[in-house]
């Protein structure tokens, strides 16, 4: 008897995670046959050799027989507590314990938050480009993500004229990344005072992916957008997956900020939900105190001769000295999203090359449309490797490159 097929949710298809998508999956195929590859498809930095700092790790050893049962469905109180003084200090109004859910990772929040908001049609604007789970999980949630240009013309910053012309009737949110994911882009205070006057008058929900807060470059400064928002509804994320190294542990947080009675039950809603999966993986939050209270380990990597700036140097240098691209210094986060230019762009596919680099290359980025972008001649690599590494990634990149403008050239020549 042969059964039918499952059938899935029929919105999946609309849903895509190409940075452990397609590619991923023939780069573990390549790697079964033995071939040795630099992977820069994902900002994971325990894969790249960092560690989370050691007063992290005992925080959670110490406590970790206390780590058997559930807790409470928002987090731990001890974590929250540490989450909202953290909050505070930085000028959120109205951040309080009782206003901070504790995930498993941001992800997890991202999703549920989305959940807890939409109704089947209301609209997201979602920056494009963004980082991939946002769109997802607002489809997911049978939302309708509507994109708002960050175009690579304007260092890869919205325009607030066009995101106020994108509002609708049915629009619920606005989804800020500072600093940004892919394109490392870090939004001023004048910009982002003028997205939540939009937000205000619309009486949009502000949700701010600030995971990578303090993962700066060259005197960035970075503004939270919950103290500017005041009273106005505002959910601001972050957690230990990048700044303080520890991917894994799958921690992350969302502080509501602004005025209770303006956030309705939508605390109560986000309650409910944390509840039906019961609590966040529990050993991790015990790094929340030290994470946010202890000393500070991430600056020193991202200032000159640390880890991250010489990265960051080195991808800018190659770039620089590259004939075939260009690209805007990313200021903060963990990635660099250079453009193809020239005559290698010419017909230029960027999943066509991207699958070519790893093929004739060893080496594995993200094309720049898994990012929600309408264009087709950006990749992604992450700055997570050593300064060398990444030099000879862009060697290899070059040569490639050096093929593709090859080939388009002679394709002119053969067409005249
Ligand atoms: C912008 C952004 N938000 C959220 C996440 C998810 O982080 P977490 O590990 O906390 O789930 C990532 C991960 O790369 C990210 O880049």
């Amino acid at each position: 008897m042969s059964l039918p097929p499952i059938k899935t949710r029929e919105r999946l298809t609309e849903v895509r995670y190409e940075i452990r998508g397609e590619l991923a999956r023939r780069a573990r195929e390549l790697e079964a046959q033995g071939r040795r590859l630099i992977k820069l498809n994902i900002g994971n930095p325990g894969a790249f050799g960092f560690r989370a700092p050691e007063h992290l790790q005992r925080a959670i050893a110490d406590r970790i027989a206390d780590t058997d049962p559930y807790t409470h469905q928002q987090g731990l109180p001890a974590a929250r507590e540490a989450i909202a003084a953290f909050h505070k200090r930085r000028g959120t109004p109205n951040a309080s314990p009782e206003r901070v859910f504790v995930g498993n990772g941001v992800s997890e929040l991202i999703d549920l938050s989305l959940r807890a908001l939409l109704n089947p049609g209301d609209e997201v604007l979602v920056p494009s480009p963004d980082y991939p789970l946002w769109s997802a999980a607002t489809i997911l949630n049978d939302g309708r993500p509507v994109y708002y240009r960050c175009a690579p013309e304007n260092g890869f910053l919205p325009d607030p004229d066009e995101i106020a012309a994108l509002v609708s009737p049915r629009t619920r949110a606005i989804v800020l990344i500072n600093p940004n994911n892919p394109t490392g882009a870090v939004y001023p205070r004048e910009l982002l005072e003028r997205i939540v006057a939009i937000a205000a008058r619309h009486k949009l929900l502000l949700m701010c992916d600030e995971i990578y807060d303090h993962i700066l470059y060259d005197g960035a400064r970075f503004q939270p957008v919950a103290p500017i928002a005041g009273d106005l509804p505002c959910l601001s994320f972050g957690g230990l997956s990048k700044v303080h190294r520890a991917c894994g542990w799958r921690v992350g947080w969302a502080v509501l900020s602004g005025d209770p009675v303006a956030s309705g039950d939508f605390h109560h809603a986000m309650d409910l939900l944390g509840a039906l999966r019961l609590c966040a993986n529990v050993p991790g939050q015990f790094a929340i105190e030290a994470a946010l209270h202890g000393e500070d380990t991430i600056s020193a990597l991202c200032a000159p001769g640390g880890r991250l700036h010489e990265a960051r140097r080195a991808v800018m240098d190659s770039v620089a000295a590259s004939a075939h691209l260009r690209m805007v210094a990313p200021q903060g986060a963990l990635y660099a999203f250079p453009a193809v230019t020239g005559e290698a762009a010419h017909g230029f596919d960027d999943h066509r090359f991207a699958l070519e680099l790893l093929e004739t290359e060893d080496v594995l980025v993200v094309p720049g449309s898994s990012f929600n972008v309408p264009y087709r001649h950006h990749f992604r690599v992450t700055l997570l490797p050593q300064p060398e590494d990444l030099r000879e990634v862009f060697r290899r990149i070059e040569r490639l490159l050096d093929r593709c403008a090859e080939r388009a050239r002679a394709q002119r020549v053969a067409v005249a």
